[in-house]
């Protein structure tokens, strides 16, 4: 195959290796599993709208996997089905071996608004969700566990703020404390960092990664932000747009894991990644949705992985090709 191929093409090319088995996910590295999910809502005339369904997505143990979506394709109810917030209308999502009914303190959610308790203090904040994981614990330990939280977001020293005193990043630092104080299996996160300014996102960004790679989260995260799925994602989950929306393929990272966000764009492939990703959102997620390929399988979506030394060929083909002759 030609080293010249877009890389959407050579990325569907490395499908075979799906076929051999080496993508699909074994039972036992199956952390979380959704499975045949579906959620439908009345509509008018006695019928049903259908917001997706028979969807199925496998999560490894630690991993970091967004999902990205046009508005309205399910991404947040997908979450409030992970979160037990929400029940699915068909399907079930098993998290370490068990079909989850209703909201679990194992799995801890960040919203796009903080939802801080007003009259309480940060401490307050954080120490009123850790009593609720530990009821029987005397408060100096419920202190001491918010308080450790409260310095893992780098908020040491505002412990006595209201959420009237402090900015909006200082606000989202709470809640991510307050999601972690829990000690947490699972991080679900929708659109953590969207209200926010572009400098304190990219702090928060660099917070979370640290925290999720010294801790070993697994967390499942909604984002419109593409480079914020390239900086934080292992697998990127692209969904077509809504309603009947499907998994469309997922996105594996092929960057290292241990990622610098000033480098990453010349980390070699950056650019075919985010422009595969940018490609989707704005042709593809509409086209897949009106017409799948024949042999899709919403159990086995798609498995698009960007082979590193490929896209450096492909870039090092591009730059040294031989110019047009004259006539
Ligand atoms: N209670 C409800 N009744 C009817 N339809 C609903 C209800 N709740 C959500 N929906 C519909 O379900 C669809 C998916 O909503 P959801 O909030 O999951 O989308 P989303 O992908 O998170 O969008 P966004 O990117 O805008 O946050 C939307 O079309 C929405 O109108
Ligand atoms: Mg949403």
């Amino acid at each position: 195959m030609s080293t010249l191929l877009p890389f959407r093409r050579r990325a569907q090319a490395a499908a075979p290796d799906q076929a051999a088995g080496t993508s699909r996910m074994s039972n036992s590295d199956k952390f979380i599993s959704i499975e045949g999910i579906a959620r439908r809502y009345p509509a008018p005339g006695g019928k049903t709208t259908t917001i997706f369904q028979n969807l199925w997505l496998p999560m490894r143990r630690g991993e970091f996997v967004c999902m990205i979506g046009h508005s309205g394709c399910g991404k947040t109810t997908v979450l409030n089905i992970l979160a037990g917030l929400e029940a699915p209308s068909e399907g079930a999502v098993i998290v370490d071996g068990q079909a989850i009914a209703g909201t679990s303190l194992d799995r801890a959610v960040i919203f796009q608004g903080h939802a801080l308790l007003p009259w309480r203090t940060v401490l307050g904040n954080v120490a009123y969700a850790v009593s609720s994981r530990w009821r029987k614990a005397p408060k100096a330990e419920i202190e001491a566990r918010a308080k450790k939280a409260i310095a893992t977001v780098g908020l040491a020293g505002s412990e006595h703020k209201r959420p009237s005193e402090l900015s909006g990043g200082m606000k989202q630092r709470v809640g991510i404390a307050r999601a972690l104080s829990i000690d947490p299996k699972i991080l679900l996160m929708d659109e953590p960092f969207s209200a926010l300014d572009a400098l304190t996102r990219g702090t928060l960004q660099d917070e979370v990664r640290r925290i999720c790679v010294e801790t070993g989260q697994t967390v499942f995260m909604i984002t419109h932000d593409v480079d914020e799925a390239i900086y934080l994602a292992d697998r990127i989950v692209l969904m077509t747009n809504g309603p009947e929306a499907k998994v469309a393929e997922i996105v594996e990272n092929p960057l290292p894991k241990n990622r610098d966000r000033t480098q990453l764009h010349h980390a070699p492939g950056y650019y075919a990644l985010r422009n595969h990703l940018i490609d989707f959102l704005v042709s593809r997620s509409k086209t897949l949705r009106d017409a799948m390929p024949a042999d899709y399988d919403p159990r086995h979506p798609p498995v698009i992985r960007p082979s590193l030394s490929e896209a450096d060929a492909e870039a090092i083909a591009a730059s040294t090709a031989p110019a047009p002759r004259r006539a």
